[in-house]
């Protein structure tokens, strides 16, 4: 199995989100041995921002690419190789202001690419990424997978909903979750990676 590790939380080694992808990715590794993991930490290598350059290049057909467009492409370009060469997609997902970070919204904008990773047929969008496994590892200092603050969640319904959009409709969210609440921060990391069955 080939496995891709995003990684958006600049944190590091002390990175919850980080520390669960890990234990997603080991876990994967030992039901399929001889995995190959490629990590990719979104926050040390950042995509940029799309530029009109970035756009241009993404809607002007490879032919009529300049030297400047044919430069603009090649984050996206990597990007989605990387994604259609792996069987398994692990998401490091820190939750920032009930959202993603911009790290890796930047790295989806780069991925969704009309004529590349969806199309439009006369039935409406197809994704083309398609037989992936995704396991989002999402930490936040609160809890959302349950209760009052359920519907302030949008990491898991923004990414299942985007990654579905470009195909990948075999998702699975994981979270460590509460760890600012004083009793659950503790034991937060643990429930996680017990709750991981893949
Ligand atoms: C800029 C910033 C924004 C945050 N926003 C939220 C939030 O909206 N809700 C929440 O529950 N926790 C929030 N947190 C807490 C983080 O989700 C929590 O610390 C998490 O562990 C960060 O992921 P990491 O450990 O992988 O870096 C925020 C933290 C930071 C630094």
């Amino acid at each position: 199995m080939k496995i891709l590790h995003l990684i958006s939380s600049p944190r590091g080694e002390a990175s919850f989100s980080v520390k669960l992808g890990n234990a997603i990715v080991e876990k994967l590794q030992a039901a399929n041995p001889g995995s190959t993991v490629t990590t990719n930490n979104l926050t040390n290598t950042p995509f940029p921002h799309l530029e009109e350059v970035h756009i241009n290049s993404f809607f002007t057909p490879l032919e009529n690419h300049t030297p400047e467009l044919a430069e603009a492409v090649k984050h996206s370009d990597q990007a989605i190789t990387e994604l259609k060469n792996a069987d398994a997609i692990v998401i490091g997902v820190p939750m920032y202001n009930f959202g993603l970070p911009s790290a890796l919204k930047a790295w989806i904008d780069h991925i969704a690419r009309a004529g590349q990773t969806f199309s439009y047929s006369e039935n409406g969008p197809v994704g083309l990424i398609k037989g992936k496994k995704v396991y989002l590892a999402i930490s936040s200092g609160g809890v959302y997978s349950d209760g009052p603050m359920k519907a302030y969640d949008f990491t898991e319904s923004y990414l299942r909903s985007v990654l579905g959009f470009l195909g990948m409709i075999d998702v699975t969210a994981y979270r460590v979750e509460g760890l600012s609440i004083p009793n659950l921060k503790d034991v937060a990391l643990n429930n996680a990676v017990e709750s991981i069955i893949l």
